[in-house]
């Protein structure tokens, strides 16, 4: 007769350790699979948010362009809708960023008649010259932002991440 007889009490014990292990992992597995969804979820190819502009309709005076594009955060998506300043430069496209780089306020072009050739911020009167410099004297402490911009296969303005200013 052998010494390795299971014992009944044995027995039970490995066989519920066993089932309460495995439906444990089962509870658990989309627990981990739901709290780490954001990650493994496969992002659509590239940043660019199309937008209703024709590019051959862009004039050299900064025109604002509105765009939607749905944000996600984590679980939470929503439908968002941005702004541009968009204007030819020579062969360039350039989209600037409304966001006022003092308190963060929106600025418009032209919008004070003391200086119609530049970009206004009404709050507390921060101006900047047309390529998105602030001009020295007035709050902001930085040019404004600009968007990568480029033309659809469509020949429609595609604006991208906003990147730091490399015209100012
Ligand atoms: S927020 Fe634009 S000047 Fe202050």
């Amino acid at each position: 007769m052998s010494n390795n007889k299971v014992t009944r009490r044995q027995f039970l014990s490995y066989t519920l350790t066993g089932v309460g292990g495995f439906m444990a992992a089962g509870m658990l597995m989309p627990m981990v699979r739901f709290a780490i969804d954001p990650v493994l979820q496969k992002k659509d190819g590239g940043d660019f948010i199309l937008t209703d502009l024709a590019v051959a309709d862009i004039t050299e005076e900064p025109t604002r362009v509105d765009f939607n594009f749905e944000q996600v955060d984590a679980w939470y998506s929503s439908e968002v809708t941005s702004t541009a300043w968009v204007y030819r430069n020579g062969d360039a496209i350039v989209a600037l960023s409304p966001v006022c780089k003092h308190l963060g306020c929106t600025v418009g072009w032209a919008t004070d008649s003391a200086h119609p050739d530049k970009f206004f911020c009404a709050c507390h009167a921060g101006l900047y010259e047309k390529n998105g410099k602030n001009v020295p004297g007035t709050p902001p402490r930085g040019p404004l932002d600009m968007f990568e911009a480029r033309e659809s296969a469509d020949g429609l303005l595609e604006l991208g991440p906003v990147v730091p200013n490399t015209l100012a």
